[in-house]
């Protein structure tokens, strides 16, 4: 009889719905819900809030390894999955704003910012009955995964759902501007040299351009069983 994977990784592109079904799963299971993109936003909000240029690699990397940033149970019922915590400070909503979806992927590329990621979030996952979600969770930070998923869609489906996600939270940038933004983190997210997005060979590939989040969930629950 096979066990209930007790590491469960998620991959994909930007809105691929990654963690709506990583929360589903986690909350199904109860396991912990663990969303490594919060942690590159933060790094990206401190460095726009000192006024660094995000294209100074040394500047920005000096900061990451310096700071401190605490992914908590969350606090308040507004609809937040964890609270995110740096300098005191609760920045949950706060890295969800344009400027930080427009600046990410370039801190996120840096060699030195993932190492500090990277180590944080392996200890984290080790302690297994876990649901982690990312970019290259199961290539790299934990290729020991006993259940690895990509979720992928197309840029236009993506962007159609971002748009509508942005809009529940008051922050209508328009389609065209979204989906921009989202073909180029994509490109970035793909193309850096160091753990680039891409599916592990042993991940299970879901494409979910035709899928509601309910089959999503239903197929990868039927995995876990
Ligand atoms: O929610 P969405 O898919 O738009 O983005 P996210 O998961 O919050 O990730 C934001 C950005 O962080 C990505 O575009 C990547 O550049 C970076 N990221 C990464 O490089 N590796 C991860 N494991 C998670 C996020």
């Amino acid at each position: 009889m096979r066990s209930v994977p007790s590491i469960i990784a998620i991959d994909g592109p930007a809105a691929s719905g990654k963690s709506t079904l990583g929360r589903r799963l986690a909350d199904e299971l109860g396991y912990l819900f663990f969303d490594t993109g919060v942690m590159y936003r933060a790094v990206t909000w401190l460095a726009l809030q000192r006024g660094l240029d995000v294209n100074d690699e040394a500047a920005v990397s000096a900061l990451a390894e310096s700071m401190q940033i605490d992914v908590l149970p969350a606090s308040k019922p507004d609809g937040r999955v964890c609270d995110v915590i740096v300098e005191g400070k609760d920045i949950t909503w706060a890295v969800r704003r344009p400027e930080v979806d427009r600046n990410v992927s370039i801190v996120a590329a840096y060699r030195e910012v993932r190492r500090a990621m990277t180590e944080q979030q392996r200890r984290i996952g080790l302690r297994g009955k876990v649901v982690m979600v990312g970019r290259d969770i199961g290539t790299v930070v934990l290729p020991e995964a006993d259940l690895k998923i990509y979720l992928d869609a197309s840029a236009p489906e993506r962007a159609l759902r971002r748009h509508k996600e942005n809009k529940a939270l008051g922050t209508d940038l328009g389609y065209d501007t979204i989906l921009d933004t989202v073909l180029q983190r994509d490109r970035i997210d793909s193309t850096r040299e160091v753990a680039p997005l891409r599916a592990a060979q042993d991940a299970v590939v879901i494409d979910s351009d035709k899928l509601s989040a309910d089959e999503v969930f239903e197929q990868v629950r039927s995995l876990c069983e």
